[in-house]
């Protein structure tokens, strides 16, 4: 499958002007493709108790799951500005989740899969190893 990127860019800078982030004032837009070629978005949404902001990521995979699952194949997040951002440490690990390994990533760096942007990672694998040592 052919990835449009510049089209999920398009959908993130769309999403981004729908954020609500009174306090930080960075709005964040991310907008992912899913393995049956559906388009998911989200927008960070922020909360007077600041520790309980939502990530646009966390938008984004509640967007895949409630529209029917499936497996993200490519994301891109941008800031206010329209630039590309990296996704936090916890959306890259809520990413890993959804899209696995091969999963490609938008980044100032270019494009790159997960495998880079979150080396040994955590996931289902280290659950069942231990379930299978029992
Ligand atoms: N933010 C995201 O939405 N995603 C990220 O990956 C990085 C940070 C939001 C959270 C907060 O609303 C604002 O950006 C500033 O941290």
């Amino acid at each position: 499958m052919g990835i449009d990127w510049d089209g999920l860019r398009a959908a993130a800078r769309d999403v981004c002007a729908r954020a609500y982030a009174p306090y930080s004032h960075y709005p964040v837009g991310a907008a992912g493709l899913a393995d049956d070629g559906r388009v998911v978005a989200g927008c960070n949404v922020e909360n007077a108790g600041y520790g309980v902001t939502l990530c646009a990521e966390c938008g984004l995979v509640s967007a895949l799951v409630a529209s029917g699952g499936g497996r993200l194949v490519a994301v891109a997040c941008v800031n206010g500005a329209g630039e590309t951002i990296m996704p936090c440490g916890r959306c890259r690990q809520l990413l890993w989740e959804h899209g696995g390994p091969s999963m490609l990533l938008d980044t100032p760096q270019g494009v790159l899969p997960m495998t880079q942007v979150l080396p040994q990672a955590f996931d289902e694998g280290d659950l069942e190893a231990v379930a299978a040592d029992a």
